[in-house]
């Protein structure tokens, strides 16, 4: 049976080494790091996670702040309220929660950030900064993943990792992390997508396998390689009516059996998600540091 990796006690973890490095720049430095989170609409995905992130930042002792706008909030707007976040002296970094509503033109909205304040990871710059392995903010799931597979002591140099789905927030930018002539990368990366032929021919070839690809089922036992490492990005909303909310949440992987062949797994809830939201805080307070100047 697989170990269970969980996202949720390593996060904890990580909070208490934050709350540290937050401490030390409060009492050292005079400085208090600030998130602004903006949220167009009520999805109600990304309501949750917003909030979330609020229950994080205050756990670490960063500064939240949330802008929060109804559904009709135009594209001028945003765009300006992001040129007074970049000059706003006070707010160290700030993010965009997506998906947008449809109205607005998401590129423009990225674009429009300050990379030095895009705690995200997702301005061109910083994605540039990424490819050739320079200083920047990383992505936070990917940067999550790779954290979650070093503090497990599983190793990724000269691993095979096989991940599915080539997303602009998950799957391109983790093949290009653990792609890099790095310490906690140097693995092979095999990057899979809906239009990939034979799936599960290259999926069993993996020693680690990370499913990111927004559909349950997506990996089932028999495209898994015994003993392998399986780490489920996918978070999915399943209609069940014994639950408060009418709803529970499903990964992307077929966790029952593939539990029986891999050699470790990430749950859903309580594997990706937490650490997604802690290099999010990761990230903050590096964006904090430099606007000091502190290194
Ligand atoms: N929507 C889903 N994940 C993310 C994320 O990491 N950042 C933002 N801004 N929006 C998201």
């Amino acid at each position: 049976m697989a170990t269970i990796l969980s996202g949720k006690e390593c996060a904890a973890a990580m909070h208490e080494e934050l709350k540290i490095k937050v401490d030390e720049l409060k009492n050292k430095h005079n400085l208090t790091p600030r998130l602004a989170v903006i949220l167009v609409g009520d999805d109600p995905g990304s309501v949750s996670y917003v909030r979330g992130k609020e229950k994080d930042c205050l756990r670490v002792g960063i500064e939240f702040q949330l802008h929060k706008f109804d559904t009709d909030y135009s594209e001028a707007d945003l765009l300006a309220l992001i040129l007074q976040l970049n000059d706003d002296h006070a707010i160290h970094g700030f993010i965009v929660q997506l998906p947008l509503p449809g109205h607005i033109n998401e590129e423009k909205v990225l674009y429009a950030i300050d990379p030095e304040k895009d705690v995200d990871g997702f301005h061109p710059v910083n994605i540039g900064r990424m490819m050739i392995g320079a200083q920047c903010f990383l992505p936070a799931t990917p940067h999550g993943i790779q954290q979650l597979l070093v503090r497990n002591n599983i190793p990724i140099e000269g691993q095979h990792v096989v991940i599915v789905g080539r997303s602009n927030i998950v799957g391109k930018p983790l093949a290009m992390m653990l792609v890099q002539k790095k310490q906690h990368a140097n693995a092979t990366v095999t990057l899979c997508h809906t239009r990939t032929k034979n799936l599960a021919d290259i999926t069993r070839t993996a020693d680690i396998l990370v499913a990111a690809a927004g559909r349950p089922d997506t990996i089932t036992r028999d495209m898994v390689k015994e003993n392998a490492v399986v780490i489920d990005v996918g978070v999915n909303r399943i209609n069940d009516p014994t639950k408060k909310q009418g709803y529970r949440l499903i990964g992307d992987v077929d966790f029952t059996t593939v539990c029986e062949i891999a050699s470790a797994i990430t749950p859903v809830p309580g594997g990706v998600g937490p650490m997604t939201r802690t290099m999010l805080l990761h990230n903050t307070i590096q964006a904090a540091r430099n606007h000091a100047g502190i290194s």
